[in-house]
């Protein structure tokens, strides 16, 4: 995300942003932040259409794309400049056209994927949620109008303005057809993220409607979410780029509108953003620009080298206490994080996260016990239950994270060192991890773990083989896949026959 020249200027932050009072003043990072996006967006915008091109994996040639055109024009709204304005109203139009209007069907209120694809429920194209329709774009589209409501809202006519509202009323309605576990929903306070801005929309629309329905449901939602985040002060999404990044979204909204309303979301919502930002600025390195590990639910395995949201936070801070700021500035020594997180039903007990950091090399990791590999998502390849990176000598960073589908582990971290064991697995569990390549100039072959650059690891314990297995997982080819656009080494541990457990890498 950022260049190293630009990284320290990026953190002498603009407290403007966390001023609530006063809406659309964007200090200079964010600003700065608003420009490089647009200057992105406007290329990818087609005008004749109202819509932005669909530009996410897989790229779509032709197809436009319904969830970053809405985002477009809070941009446009900002920007306010020519034609901006009737831009934006043109994509509000088109965008709340294209809402499910038909309150028997399971995804009501929601909003298209993209804005050509078939009709959902039509004889080719099955209803199938997270699929052909996603729950969560009511959130994320229904967030999005709320901000537009009310930080753009006297640019509009008055007639946009009502449909706004009429949107999010059908969108408020859609949302309390989610009920975890019937028809294939998931929608728990432990999937922290679509729970808070279900939670932050169903409280604005009440208000705004005084539809006291809605703002009891409101504040229900939120005193479940508070129930589980305030056991450990920890979203159960634990330290996930991206979506410990959407949920501050949805608790930054609900402080700046609601934050003087009895709304129990509302009340708490800057003080949940404080205590996130107590942890996150605990994992952070800033010599590094990452947090350390371990992470839920992530598609990258290095900050510099994607898009994670949470960097875009990074960029543009809103209501983050003094002492946090000071540990995401500069590197503040080194220490240990020790803390836990919970997402039941996957969790069978809490999870128990060590992560030692030092200027230039971190270990993050976490025990679990799982009733399903990959965690609440269900998804192992955006599980990261083990994490080293370090800083390299031309400043890249390299990461060495593990890449598992057991359901239970248990680790050790202390400086230098992470020992993992599998308590449910047997001689053909395995400890693989997805290692960076080298930077260029450097060895590009790696054949053992020598050819590491910037770091020695050395596996001097445990019940594997030390030498692993290796294959390479590339962008044209290699023995194995690219996972989320990263390329890596793939380095299996093996144990032997009729054994059991336990590798220990240590790192200096
Ligand atoms: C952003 O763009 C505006 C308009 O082009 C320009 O006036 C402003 O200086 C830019 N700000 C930053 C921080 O790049
Ligand atoms: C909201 O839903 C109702 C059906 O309950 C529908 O008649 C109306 O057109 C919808 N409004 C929008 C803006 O989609
Ligand atoms: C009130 O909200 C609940 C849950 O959110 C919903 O199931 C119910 O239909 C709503 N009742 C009315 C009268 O709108
Ligand atoms: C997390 O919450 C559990 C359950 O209340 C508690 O036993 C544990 O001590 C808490 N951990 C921390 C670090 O607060
Ligand atoms: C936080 O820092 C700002 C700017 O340095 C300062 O004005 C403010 O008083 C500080 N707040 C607290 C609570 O220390
Ligand atoms: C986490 O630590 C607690 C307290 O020591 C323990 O009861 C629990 O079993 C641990 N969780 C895992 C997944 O090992
Ligand atoms: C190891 O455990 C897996 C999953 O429980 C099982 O499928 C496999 O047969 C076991 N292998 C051995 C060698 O016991
Ligand atoms: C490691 O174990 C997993 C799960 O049993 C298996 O799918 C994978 O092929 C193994 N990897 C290697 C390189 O042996
Ligand atoms: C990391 O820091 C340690 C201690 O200061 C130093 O010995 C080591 O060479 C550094 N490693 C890199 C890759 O910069
Ligand atoms: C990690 O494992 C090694 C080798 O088995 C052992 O010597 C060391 O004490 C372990 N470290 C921790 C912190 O458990």
């Amino acid at each position: 995300m950022f260049s190293k020249a630009n990284w320290f200027k990026a953190l002498s932050l603009s407290l403007l942003s966390a001023d609530f009072a006063r809406s659309v003043e964007l200090g200079p990072n964010a600003q700065d932040m608003l420009n490089q996006s647009m200057t992105i967006l406007d290329d990818i915008y087609d005008p004749s259409a109202g819509y932005l091109y669909y530009f996410y994996y897989p790229l779509a040639a032709g197809a436009h794309e319904t969830r970053s055109s809405v985002w477009y024009s809070v941009g446009l709204l900002q920007r306010n400049s020519g034609s901006d304005v009737d831009e934006a109203v043109k994509i509000i139009e088109n965008v709340i056209g294209g809402q499910e209007k038909d309150t028997s069907v399971q995804w009501y209120g929601d909003y298209t994927v993209y804005p050509e694809q078939p009709t959902v429920g039509s004889a080719p194209y099955d209803p199938k949620i997270y699929n052909t329709w996603d729950p969560n774009w009511r959130g994320f589209i229904g967030t999005a109008l709320i901000v537009i409501y009310e930080e753009y809202g006297s640019l509009l006519p008055e007639n946009v303005q009502d449909l706004i509202v009429e949107s999010l009323k059908n969108t408020t309605i859609g949302d309390t057809y989610r009920v975890n576990g019937v028809d294939g929903d998931n929608l728990s306070p432990s999937y922290s993220n679509p729970w808070l801005m279900r939670t932050m929309a169903s409280s604005w629309t009440g208000h705004k409607l005084k539809d006291s329905n809605m703002t009891t449901w409101g504040d229900k939602w939120a005193e479940e979410f508070l129930d589980l985040f305030d056991r450990n002060q920890t979203l159960s999404e634990f330290n996930s780029p991206t979506y410990a990044a959407v949920s501050l979204y949805a608790l930054t909204l609900a402080a700046k509108y609601l934050g003087n309303t009895d709304s129990v979301i509302g009340k708490n919502a800057k003080r949940v953003v404080q205590q996130i930002w107590e942890y996150e600025s605990s994992l952070w390195n800033p010599n590094l620009r990452n947090f350390a590990g371990p992470w839920d639910r992530t598609y990258g395995l290095d900050m510099n080298n994607y898009v994670s949201i949470m960097s875009l936070w990074i960029w543009s801070f809103a209501l983050v206490s003094n002492s946090s700021i000071s540990r995401l500035s500069s590197f503040t020594g080194e220490h240990t994080y020790n803390g836990n997180a919970y997402a039941p039903p996957a969790d069978q007990e809490q999870r128990n996260v060590t992560s030692w950091l030092s200027s230039n090399l971190t270990i993050g990791a976490q025990s679990f016990n799982l009733d399903v590999a990959g965690g609440y998502s269900k998804d192992i390849t955006s599980w990261s239950p083990a994490v080293v990176q370090w800083l390299r000598p031309d400043e890249s960073v390299g990461f060495f994270s593990l890449y598992t589908g057991e359901k239970a582990m248990q680790v050790d971290v202390s400086p230098n060192s992470l020992n993992l064991s599998y308590p449910l697995g047997n001689s053909s569990s395995n400890f693989t991890f997805h290692l960076s390549s080298n930077p260029l100039g450097e060895t590009r072959d790696i054949t053992s773990l020598k050819d590491i650059y910037g770091m020695d690891v050395e596996v001097i314990g445990g019940t594997v083989s030390p030498d692993p297995s290796i294959a390479f997982c590339g962008l044209i080819g290699g023995d194995c896949d690219i996972i989320h656009d990263f390329e890596f080494w793939s380095l299996t541990f093996n144990l032997p026959k009729g054994s059991s457990d336990v590798p220990s890498i240590h790192s200096s």
